[in-house]
């Protein structure tokens, strides 16, 4: 990606109550489960730093409020198709493969995600959306105590994630304090 895209997307997403450390461990974990699987794991990386970035329109209070309202719900939805529409001004020939892995990356087998409801998420995007997941529910967030242990993280993961995924995420959170 190119740097100063990726330093102006990074400086959008630091005020944000977690999100950055959140994006570095999403991306850690995406690019170790991306290279056991043989996959790109320049792209993969690169969207995972900046798959949140549509967070950064939200209210302030919206990052830690808990439990959230049904009204939130919508807005929190959106936050996939503003952060592809924020990184396409930032970087208007950015690569298809990370547009499409931010707007994708709450996506679900069977349509059960959103914003557009696929029905078969590629392999990449089930790996942003399954290392999302276990970063979000076994890390601490500003508005909740507590956190899955590692084994329930990954049986929610398995719920939408091929094995070979849960495999290798599994193993990922082995190495998580290992540099990329
Ligand atoms: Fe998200
Ligand atoms: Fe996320």
């Amino acid at each position: 990606m190119n740097q100063m895209v990726l330093n102006r997307a990074i400086e959008l997403i630091k005020p944000c109550p977690g999100l950055f450390d959140h994006a570095q461990d999403v991306a850690r974990l995406v690019f170790n489960v991306a290279g056991t699987l043989g996959l790109d794991t320049s792209t993969l990386k690169t969207a995972a730093l900046v798959h949140d970035v549509g967070k950064c329109t939200w209210p302030k209070e919206l990052h830690i409020r808990y439990p959230l309202q049904p009204e939130d719900l919508k807005i929190i939805r959106t936050h996939p198709v503003i952060g592809e529409k924020i990184l396409c001004d930032l970087w208007p020939d950015i690569p298809k493969k990370i547009r499409e892995l931010v707007r994708w990356h709450h996506e679900r087998p069977g349509g059960l995600g959103y914003p557009d409801q696929l029905h078969n998420p590629s392999i990449e995007v089930l790996v942003l959306a399954s290392c999302d997941v276990f970063s979000a529910i076994t890390s601490d967030r500003p508005y909740r105590v507590g956190t899955f242990p590692i084994s329930e993280a990954l049986m929610e993961v398995a719920k939408f994630a091929p094995p070979q995924i849960v495999a290798a995420l599994a193993d990922a959170v082995l190495k998580r304090c290992v540099n990329y």
